[in-house]
C-alpha cells in the first residue's frame, strides 16, 4: 500500500471510510451549481465516495469544490456515469460494434468516448459490459458482444485499452455484470442464471477475466444469483475467483442498488445482505446506502470487522490516487463544454465509420449497392426518425445530433429521387409504446389505420425503381429490462415488407434492432437484407455509405439469429449429441426418422450463423495448409490459408479460425473460434493468412476445472463464417 494511501487511512475515523464505501446519485440534487443542502450535508459529512450520473463542468465543480471544502478530509469524489457506447457523440451500440470485428476501431471508440467524458468530469465509466448472450430475449444483448467467449474476450480487453490507456484522459473503466448476468433464464432480464462451473470456465467467464488480465480498475457485480448467493453477496465469485486465481486488484463496486435487492432473493434483511455483500468482498454500494446505514452496526455485533472496511475502503482510495484525483481532483474538467472534442468533427467522422463497420449484409440479390441516381422509395417507420438511432444507453447523447436514414441518403446521393412513407407504425400497441417510451417520446402513434399506412407505401414503392424498408425496434425495445418473448418485426411491420415485396419491386430490408430477430419470411420476401443495428449519432451517413457502395460493409454476426423463439439457446459452438440429426455430421443419413436431436417443425441451424456476413464482392479460400501435421509438445503450429477477392469490388474480410477437438476426457463443443484477422482486399488481390497455434488453442477446463490439454487429433478450420470451413487434421501428442 503507498505510503499516501496509509497515512490518510490512519487518520480515518470509522464514518468517513464506510463514507468512501458510499456511491449516491444527484438525482435532482443538482441544478447548475445549486447543490442541495441534503447532498452538501452529507458529502460535507464524509458519508460520500463517488459521485453517480454527475457530469458537466458546473455540477461536478460544485460538488468536488464541497468535499475539498467542507468535508475534514478533503478527499475527492470519484465521478461516475454509463457511458457504454459513447458519451455525447454516441457510436453503435456494442452488439453492432462487435460484428465489426474490428478491435483497432472498438478501443478508438471507448477512447473517444472517454476523451468525451472526462472533459465533463468523469472519472469512472461503467463499461465495458461482456456478458455472453445466447438469447436473443434478452434485451442486453444489445450493450454486449454476442455469444463468443474469444471474440468477446478481445473485445472486452480492447474496450479496457481504449479507456485506461489514453494519455491524460484515461479514466477507469468497469467490467460488467461479474458474472453470468447474460444467462437469465428464458431471456427475462433479472432472473436467475443456472449453469455448471464448466460452462462458466469455458464459455461465461473469459472475457471478464480477459478485462482483469488487461487491468481493468473495477469490476460490478450483477444483479442475479450464482448457485444461489446473489453475486453481489458471493464470495467465491467475488473473493476466490476474482481475487485469489485472477489477481484483480481493483475495486468492486455493486449494481443499482442490489446490495438491497438481496433481502428480495430472499438473504436477510439490510444488515445482513450489507454484511454479506462487504465478507464476499464488495467494495463500494452503489446507491442503496445499505453499508452507511447499517456497517457500523454490525462492526459492533461482530458481523464484520473493521479491517473487512479498511480493506474495501483501501481500494477505492488507491483508485481515486491512480486517476491522480489527489493532486489534481478536478483533472480534465473544462468550465465551458469543449468543442473541439464534443461531438467534433472528427468524433462524428469515427461515429460514421462506426456505423458503417457494424452493419451486417445478410442477404443480397444483386440489389445493392444502390445507384445514386436510382428512384428510391424509402418506406418504413425509422427511415425518416432520428429519435431512435442512438440505441439504448445513451445517457448523455441528444438524439437530436442525430442523422436520420432519409437525411443521410440525401446527403451521399443528392441526385437521387427519394420518395417516402411510413408503412407501418413500430407498434400498434399503446401500452408497448409507452413503455418503449419512458425516457422521452420514442414512438409516435399515426393513427391511421394499417391499411391506410401500406397501401400509401405500396403506392410509393410501385412508382420506384427500388425499395429501401427502414424497420425494426424502437430503440427502448431492447437494453436493460426491455425483454421480448416475439422477437419478429414489432406491430404490422412484417405485413407491410409482404405488402412491398408482393409489388415485384426490389426490396431492400434495412433494420435497426438491439438484438438477433426472427425474420425467416422477411428473408424469404426482401432481395437484400442489412443489419444496421442501432448506429449512433450518425446512423444515417452511416447505412448511406452502405447502401450506395461508398462503404463496402464488412461486418459479421457475434451472434447467431434463431430460425423461431423455440431454438433459443441458440449458439454455434454447442455441445455434441449422441443422437445428432443429419446434416451436422457427414454420413448420418437424413431420413424422416425418429430420436433424432431435431425439431419436428424448423431446422436446427440458426437462420444467420455466428461469424456470418456478406460484402458486394467475393472471396475464396484456398485449401488450409498446416506447417505440420504432426505435433509434438510445446511446438507451434502454422496454419495458412489465401483467400483471394474474386468480385467486382475492394472488400474486406474477417478470416476465422476454427478448432475442434473430436475426442476428449470430456464431450467438447463442435467446434471454437480461436484467432480472426480481418483483411483488406482489392478486386482481384489475394492475400495469405496464417494464424500461428500453440498448445494454449487446445486448452479446456476438464472435469475437476483444470485447464490444459490433451493428445489426440484436432482439426484446424478456416473460413468466412462458423458454418462454412475447411478443416485439416493434426495430430498433436504430449
Ligand atoms: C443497472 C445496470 O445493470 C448497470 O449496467 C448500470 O451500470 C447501472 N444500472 C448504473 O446505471
Amino acid at each position: 500500500m503507498s505510503d499516501v494511501i496509509s497515512t490518510l487511512l490512519a487518520h480515518m475515523t470509522l464514518d468517513e471510510k464506510i463514507g468512501q464505501l458510499n456511491l449516491v446519485i444527484a438525482g435532482d440534487a443538482v441544478t447548475g451549481a445549486t447543490v442541495s443542502e441534503g447532498v452538501v450535508q452529507k458529502i460535507a459529512s464524509g458519508a460520500v465516495g463517488g459521485m453517480f450520473g454527475v457530469y458537466g463542468a458546473t455540477p461536478v465543480r460544485a460538488l468536488q469544490t464541497v468535499a475539498l471544502e467542507k468535508s475534514r478530509l478533503k478527499i475527492p469524489l470519484i465521478f461516475g456515469l454509463d457511458v457504454i457506447h459513447g458519451h455525447r457523440t454516441i457510436f453503435p451500440i456494442p452488439l453492432g460494434l462487435s460484428c465489426s470485428w474490428d478491435l483497432a476501431m472498438i478501443e478508438n471508440v471507448a477512447k473517444l468516448s472517454g476523451d468525451e467524458a472526462a472533459a465533463e468530469g468523469l472519472h469512472w465509466v461503467f463499461s465495458p459490459m461482456v456478458d455472453i448472450t445466447r438469447d436473443a430475449r434478452w434485451g442486453r444483448c444489445a450493450e454486449a458482444a454476442g455469444e463468443d467467449a474469444y471474440l468477446g474476450s478481445r473485445i472486452s480487453a480492447a474496450m479496457v485499452r481504449g479507456y485506461q490507456e489514453n494519455g491524460d484522459n484515461s479514466l477507469l473503466a468497469c467490467v460488467k455484470h461479474f458474472a453470468l448476468y447474460g444467462a437469465a433464464e428464458a431471456g427475462r432480464d433479472y432472473h436467475t442464471a443456472d449453469m455448471s462451473r464448466l460452462a462458466m470456465f469455458e464459455q461465461y467467464f473469459p472475457p471478464y477475466k480477459a478485462a482483469v488480465d488487461a487491468g481493468v480498475a473495477s469490476v460490478m457485480s450483477s444483479f442475479n444469483d450464482v448457485e444461489g448467493i446473489p453475486a453481489t453477496g458471493n464470495k467465491w465469485l467475488l473473493t476466490d475467483v476474482l481475487r485469489k486465481q485472477w489477481g484483480f486488484d481493483g475495486f468492486v463496486v455493486s449494481d443499482y442498488t442490489s446490495v438491497n435487492e438481496m433481502i428480495d432473493h430472499g438473504m436477510g434483511d439490510l444488515q445482513t445482505v450489507s454484511a454479506l455483500a462487504l465478507k464476499a468482498g464488495l467494495d463500494m454500494d452503489m446507491v442503496g446506502e445499505g453499508f452507511l446505514t447499517t456497517l457500523k452496526k454490525s462492526l459492533d455485533e461482530g458481523k464484520v470487522t473493521e479491517d473487512d472496511i479498511t480493506t474495501a475502503c483501501a481500494r477505492i482510495l488507491r483508485a481515486k490516487q491512480k486517476l491522480g484525483l489527489f493532486d489534481n481532483p478536478f483533472r480534465n474538467l473544462r468550465d465551458e463544454s469543449p468543442k473541439e472534442i464534443i461531438l467534433s468533427p472528427k468524433h462524428r467522422a469515427a461515429a460514421r465509420d462506426a456505423a458503417a463497420r457494424s452493419c451486417v449484409l445478410l442477404k443480397n440479390d444483386n440489389i445493392l449497392p444502390l445507384q445514386k441516381t436510382a428512384k428510391i422509395a424509402l418506406i418504413g417507420p425509422l427511415a425518416d426518425d432520428k429519435r431512435n438511432m442512438q440505441g439504448t444507453w445513451s445517457i448523455a447523447g441528444n438524439w437530436e445530433e442525430c442523422v436520420s436514414v432519409l437525411q443521410g441518403m440525401k446527403n451521399a446521393a443528392p441526385a437521387a429521387d427519394i420518395s417516402y412513407a411510413l408503412g407501418a407504425n413500430v407498434t400498434d400497441d399503446p401500452l408497448i409504446a409507452a413503455k418503449a417510451n419512458i425516457f422521452g417520446e420514442k414512438v409516435i402513434i399515426d393513427p391511421r389505420p394499417e391499411n391506410e399506412l401500406i397501401a400509401e407505401a405500396v403506392r410509393e414503392a410501385e412508382l420506384a425503381d427500388v425499395i429501401v424498408a427502414v424497420v425494426g425496434e424502437a430503440q427502448e425495445m431492447s437494453g436493460e429490462a426491455a425483454s421480448r418473448a416475439d422477437i419478429g418485426l414489432p406491430g404490422k411491420q412484417s405485413a407491410l415488407i409482404a405488402a412491398l415485396a408482393a409489388t415485384g419491386k426490389p426490396l431492400v430490408m434495412v433494420f435497426l434492432s438491439g438484438r438477433p430477430l426472427t425474420i425467416v419470411n422477411e428473408s424469404k420476401q426482401a432481395g437484400a437484407i442489412v443489419a444496421m443495428w442501432f448506429g449512433g449519432t450518425e446512423a444515417g451517413n452511416g447505412i448511406a455509405d452502405v447502401l450506395f457502395g461508398d462503404y463496402n460493409p464488412a461486418g459479421k454476426l457475434s451472434m447467431s439469429f434463431p430460425y423461431a423463439v423455440g431454438q433459443i439457446p441458440v449458439y454455434y459452438n454447442h455441445k455434441k449429441t449422441g443422437r445428432p440429426y443429419a446434416g451436422e455430421f457427414p454420413g448420418v443419413v437424413d431420413v424422416p426418422s425418429k430420436f433424432r436431436s431435431r425439431y419436428l417443425d424448423i431446422p436446427n441451424e440458426p437462420l444467420y450463423p455466428f461469424g456470418f456476413g456478406l460484402s458486394y464482392t467475393t472471396f475464396e479460400y484456398g485449401d488450409v495448409t498446416l506447417s505440420e501435421t504432426a505435433a509434438r509438445g510445446n511446438a507451434t503450429l502454422t496454419a495458412s490459408v489465401t483467400v483471394m477477392n474474386t468480385g467486382a469490388h475492394d472488400g474486406e474480410e474477417t478470416v476465422q479460425l476454427y478448432i475442434t477437438d473430436p475426442v476428449a476426457s470430456l464431450s467438447r463443443p463442435v467446434r471454437e473460434l480461436k484467432g480472426f484477422e480481418k483483411i483488406a482486399l482489392k478486386r482481384g488481390e489475394s492475400k495469405t493468412v496464417q494464424f500461428t497455434i500453440t498448445t494454449d488453442h487446445l486448452k479446456f477446463y476438464n472435469n475437476d476445472l483444470h485447464h490444459d490439454w490433451e493428445a489426440g487429433e484436432f482439426i484446424i478450420a478456416i473460413g468466412p463464417n462458423s458454418a462454412q470451413t475447411r478443416g485439416v487434421a493434426v495430430t498433436w501428442e504430449k
